[in-house]
């Protein structure tokens, strides 16, 4: 579980950062909105907007980007986000990793 421990130093040195306004913003980015924010809605505002319990704030296109490399590794490759117990299924994962290499 050494990785999980890295994510979590990460997203605390994340903490604070990230001048995004308040709310869920695709920042005029069509395909984030499309794809991502839907699943974002469901499944991770609960714990990642700004301010979130996670104290990593993913809730826009922007922030996507610049995490894009934990979002990889803790979403698509080790699997441990979302926590276990929430709906995510592997489509839902599919659709990330799309995302993901269609917007280097
Ligand atoms: C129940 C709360 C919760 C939900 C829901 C959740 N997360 Fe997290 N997430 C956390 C916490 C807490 C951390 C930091 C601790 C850790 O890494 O285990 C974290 C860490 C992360 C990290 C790693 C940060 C880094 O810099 O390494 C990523 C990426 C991430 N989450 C993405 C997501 C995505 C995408 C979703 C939705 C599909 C999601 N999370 C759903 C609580 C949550």
């Amino acid at each position: 579980m050494r990785r999980l421990l890295v994510c979590g130093t990460i997203a605390a040195l994340a903490f604070g950062g990230g001048a995004e306004r308040r709310g869920i913003a695709g920042g005029g980015d069509p395909s984030w909105d499309e794809k991502i924010r839907p699943l974002f809605v469901r499944t991770c505002a609960e714990c990642h907007m700004r301010d979130g319990e996670a104290g990593l704030d993913l809730a826009s296109s922007a922030a996507w980007t610049r995490r894009r490399a934990d979002v990889r590794r803790c979403v698509v490759e080790d699997k441990v986000m979302p926590p276990s117990g929430r709906a995510f299924s592997d489509a839902d994962r599919e659709i990330v990793r799309a995302w993901l290499d269609g917007n280097r």
